[in-house]
């Protein structure tokens, strides 16, 4: 959600804190500040809205110093104005803090505060934060012992990064939730949100534990937890290339990031399938083979995208591994007293591993004694780190927050958890496995030939970029991918649209059909697959009732399919492929109709309104 950074060693620290915001501005962007210490003086710039707005601040008055903080935030306590900006100080002015997260009980430690004669010049729960450090500080404590005391008395899911004028070249970082990353250099250190801010400079990291904080400055970092013991946690080399967080010669990082999705495939099953011995192989997890062979059903949790992937994960594992599949959102999972035994995996399925609902489902079922998977595409993620199990979708850094390589990804590590599922159950033969793995690995040729619709799907967007609604329609593993297509056409392009299961439209929906109204249907079909075909069969007397009510129809089908030609206006081809792997085919053209069409409306593509990446609070 919102981002931090900060640097304390010999370079510009400005430069350094806006690189580095600008790298995190995807995980929030109503406002942004830093505050960097000169020659014992503290100074901060702000600025309400995005980025630019404070280096314009920034360039009208040029500050300078040689450790600091900065932030991007997304609005959670106070309105996203330029007072409510990061970063917030405490009563002296001398200590200054930048949040992530949100304080449970900021309003009864700032009654107690305000008791004792603090007055607040913000409504957000982190001046409070700032306050309560800036007192222990006063009491004659150093810096990182203050906000280790601090930490103690909040309650909530806090990430924060602390510097104060009377502690030179120090910054004091402190995780309790979301994510704490120390990057270390020669002479120089890092402290940020996320890798993607600092891979530019360093690619060694120290991921902060849970109840730990770390007290950087330029000659080391040291570790303890919020006892007070000294920690030492691993170094890890973060094997992700910062190119990858650059946009490559695209307009948006959503465009590179949807052309990059065969490549993020090819990558999320190298070293994980074997043709030779028709096997699929996980990493070494936490949950022993008898496990495996015992399962009797398997829960998965997730939100918005991933929980879509989740659905299509619900057919795949039925179909491979027999095993009975239920899909809960996350944000609904933990607060239904939920039916769970050691005989069920419990899967959660997140790309940043950071989603509030998404962790809080995974300890939830630790607690109540269930074996866990993660599927994630961020390594040393919260949800990684937790779960029994962890399967890494190779995504690379997803920038934009509409989510693309990583759906597709997360759908292809489903396929293989329902491949290892099926292969423990004694469900699928060798033969069978080598049978998927073949098309599995076929699938990123056929993506690249999908992706070449680009133009057309442009073009396409020229008619349709003035509809104030959408309908999307599929059956079976296309009914997912509908729910996606519109997903994704809401969120960056602000279009109000919808997916059903085609077969439900009878029972309401078609009361909204006319000529005005945009009808999508995923529809691609597996020949000599009768559950396909008659799926198929089904969704074309759908389409034909949407002609008879004069919608218009953008049909996404399997090339060579002339019957759904002769009665859409709009006919998009996905090459042949299973069912299943129809649908990784099928929402690439749906995404690429939301890029273009949101284009087209002047959308700010990567960072559309109210949203941000990982969603860090319930
Ligand atoms: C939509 C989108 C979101 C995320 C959701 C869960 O394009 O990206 O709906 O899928 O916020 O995020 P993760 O997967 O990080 O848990």
């Amino acid at each position: 959600m919102c981002g931090i950074v900060g640097y304390v060693g010999p370079r510009p620290v400005v430069s350094v804190l806006l690189d580095g915001l600008k790298r995190l501005e995807y995980r929030g962007y109503d406002s942004a500040g830093v505050a960097v210490v000169a020659d014992g003086q503290l100074e901060l710039r702000r600025a309400s809205g995005k980025l630019y707005n404070l280096e314009a601040a920034i360039q009208r008055a040029p500050l300078a110093g040689s450790y600091g903080v900065g932030h991007t935030r997304w609005a959670t306590h106070g309105r996203p104005t330029e007072e409510n900006a990061h970063p917030h100080r405490d009563a002296s002015g001398r200590i200054v803090v930048v949040h992530n997260g949100i304080v449970e009980n900021y309003l009864a430690l700032k009654r107690a505060l305000e008791q004792a004669g603090h007055t607040f010049v913000t409504q957000t729960d982190t001046e409070v934060i700032a306050h309560l450090i800036g007192n222990y500080q006063q009491s004659g404590l150093r810096l990182a012992e203050a906000v280790r005391r601090a930490a103690l008395e909040l309650t909530g899911m806090f990430a924060i990064a602390v510097i104060s004028a009377d502690e030179p070249d120090t910054v004091v970082a402190a995780r309790s939730g979301p994510p704490v990353i120390i990057g270390l250099g020669q002479d120089e250190n890092f402290v940020a949100s996320d890798v993607t801010a600092i891979l530019h400079h360093t690619r060694d990291v120290v991921f902060l534990e849970d109840g730990h904080l770390a007290v950087a400055r330029g000659d080391g970092v040291q570790v303890m937890d919020f006892a007070g013991r000294p920690a030492a946690p691993p170094v890890q080399r973060v094997t992700w290339d910062p190119i990858m967080a650059e946009k490559g010669g695209f307009k948006h990082f959503m465009l590179k990031e949807i052309h990059e999705q065969p490549r993020a495939i090819r990558e999320t099953l190298a070293g994980r399938v074997s043709l030779d011995d028709g096997r699929v192989y996980l990493d070494p997890t936490k949950i022993p083979d008898s496990a495996w062979e015992g399962f009797r059903r398997v829960v998965i949790a997730a939100c918005g995208t991933s929980w879509h992937a989740a659905l299509v994960g619900k057919s795949v594992i039925e179909e491979l591994a027999r095993l009975p599949v239920e899909v809960d959102y996350a944000s609904e999972f933990r607060y239904r007293n939920p039916l769970l035994d050691e005989h069920t995996l419990v899967v959660v399925i997140t790309q940043s591993g950071e989603t509030a609902d998404t962790v809080a489902a995974l300890r939830e079922a630790k607690h109540r004694g269930c074996p866990t998977f993660a599927i994630c595409n961020v390594p040393g993620s919260m949800a990684a780190r937790e779960a029994d199990g962890v399967l890494l979708t190779h995504a690379g850094p997803e920038i934009s927050v509409a989510s693309t390589k990583a759906f597709t990804s997360q759908i292809v590590a489903l396929y293989l958890l329902a491949l290892y599922l099926g292969q423990h159950r004694a469900v699928l033969s060798a033969a069978d496995v080598r049978a998927h793995v073949e098309q599995l690995l076929a699938l990123p040729t056929k993506l690249e030939a999908t992706l070449g619709q680009d133009a057309a799907l442009a073009e396409l967007s020229k008619e349709f970029f003035r509809a104030s609604d959408f309908l999307y329609l599929g059956r079976g593993v296309h009914f997912p991918i509908a729910l996606e297509g519109a997903l994704k056409l809401k969120e960056i392009s602000y279009i109000h649209a919808e997916g059903f299961p085609a077969g439900e439209m009878k029972h309401g929906p078609n009361a909204l059909i006319d000529e005005r109204l945009p009808v999508v249907m995923v529809m691609p079909r597996e020949a000599g697959n009768p559950a396909s075909e008659v799926r198929y069969e089904k969704t074309l007397s759908n389409l034909q009732e949407v002609k008879a009510r004069d919608g218009c129809v953008i049909a996404i089908v399997t090339e060579g399919d002339t019957q759904t030609a002769t009665l859409a206006e709009h006919v998009i081809p996905v090459p042949a492929a299973s069912d299943a792997l129809s649908a990784v085919l099928a929402v690439v053209p749906l995404q690429l109709l939301a890029y273009h069409i949101a284009v087209r409306r002047g959308c700010d593509v990567d960072q559309p309104r109210n949203l941000a990446k990982s969603v860090t609070v319930e």
